[in-house]
């Protein structure tokens, strides 16, 4: 029999793309979203990009934080497990959490392996750092515990339709959706930050411009790492393991815009700027564990995410709304 698993914030950018690969891998999925960030037509795109499989999902419009709506939701339906994108809590046997690079903060070497120190540079980075500690609190109070973090390096690119997509409401935070947007005119330039970073190697000064470097890693990739880590869950060992989810190569924001452009075939205009707060500057992930012991590889590199990137850009100038 189908397995069933509850997605929280499966509208979102990483939930739509890893609801989509659950569904054809035949999973049952019931998403609950406040389309706080999101748009009720990714999981109606999702449905059709399903085909037949479509109609193994279910989606809800409902805020985490309210009790008795979630109550219901558990009443009507068992899961086998939960996937936990969006905010607050969500209570389950077994469960997958979005995790994120930023716990490792400024790492003093790379690639990250699971094992290194972990401390936060900002905020967002400190509330995955203690929900971390909070599952694996859990896990150690309660032995019937199965739970797998994620820590997902930078998620970017678009399903291959380019029918699904990132579409962040207001200003967008990472570079990709700017990318996009200066693509499609929708802004004027990109601003490139980092004026007074180092070379690649470490080694340059000031003058050089913005060789940061990223573990950019396709979101359909990212989604089967979803998949790989619920087959995981179905070992009979219980516990809390963690993953890195990137692709182990590093690649500069320079090296990005050009693979964007011969995608798209568009000249990003770009703004030099100085550093941004809290940015570090190199940090890419060591993919070992995850290979062994998840069985799971990106697939894709920076070429075809710029290609799908862009397919869902062209297609979708202003995302799943309207100018
Ligand atoms: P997203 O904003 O596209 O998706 C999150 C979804 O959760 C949205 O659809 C939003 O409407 C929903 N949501 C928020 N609060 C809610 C609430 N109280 N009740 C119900 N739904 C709620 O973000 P994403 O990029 O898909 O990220 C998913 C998860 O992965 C997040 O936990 C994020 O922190 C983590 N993560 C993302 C990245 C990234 O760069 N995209 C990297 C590492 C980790
Ligand atoms: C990538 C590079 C910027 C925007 C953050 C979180 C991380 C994860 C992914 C959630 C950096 C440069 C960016 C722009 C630029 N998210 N940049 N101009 O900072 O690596 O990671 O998002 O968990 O945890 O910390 O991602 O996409 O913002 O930046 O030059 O307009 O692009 O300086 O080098 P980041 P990003």
């Amino acid at each position: 029999m189908s397995k069933t698993i509850l997605v929280t914030g499966g509208a979102g950018y990483v939930g739509s793309h890893t609801v989509l690969q659950l569904l054809l891998s035949g999973y049952k999925t019931v998403v609950v979203d406040n389309l706080d960030n999101s748009s009720d037509v990714a999981p109606k795109r999702v449905k059709e990009l399903a085909g037949e499989f479509g109609r193994n999902l279910s989606f809800h419009q409902v805020d985490l934080r309210d009790r008795p709506a979630i109550q219901k939701i558990f009443a009507q339906t068992k899961f086998d497990a939960v996937i936990h994108f969006a905010g607050l809590n969500a209570v389950g046997e077994s469960l997958v959490f979005s995790s994120s690079a930023a716990v490792y903060g400024w790492p003093k070497k790379v690639p990250c392996t699971e094992e290194f120190p972990l401390s936060a540079v900002n905020p967002y980075g400190r509330t995955k750092l203690f929900i971390e500690e909070i599952c694996r609190d859990l896990r150690n109070s309660d032995s019937q515990w199965k739970i797998i973090l994620l820590r997902y390096f930078n998620p970017v690119g678009a399903h291959p339709s380019g029918h699904i997509g990132e579409d962040p409401r207001g200003t967008p935070n990472n570079l990709m959706p700017f990318v996009q947007q200066a693509a499609v005119g929708r802004l004027q330039a990109l601003t490139v930050f980092g004026k007074d970073y180092a070379t690649k190697d470490g080694t340059g000064g000031p003058f050089l411009v913005s060789f940061r470097v990223r573990d950019y890693v396709h979101v359909v990739d990212l989604a089967d790492g979803h998949i790989a880590a619920l087959k995981k869950l179905s070992d009979p060992k219980r516990g809390c393991e963690v993953y890195n989810l990137g692709t182990g190569k590093g690649t500069s924001v320079l090296e990005m815009v050009t693979a964007f452009e011969k995608a798209s075939g568009k000249k990003i205009p770009l703004q030099i700027a100085g550093r941004r707060p809290g940015d570090s500057e190199v940090i890419y992930a060591s993919i070992k564990k995850a290979e062994t012991e998840l069985k799971w590889k990106a697939k894709y590199g920076i070429e075809e995410i710029c290609e799908d990137q862009w397919n869902w850009a062209s297609k979708n100038p202003f995302g799943y709304g309207s100018p």
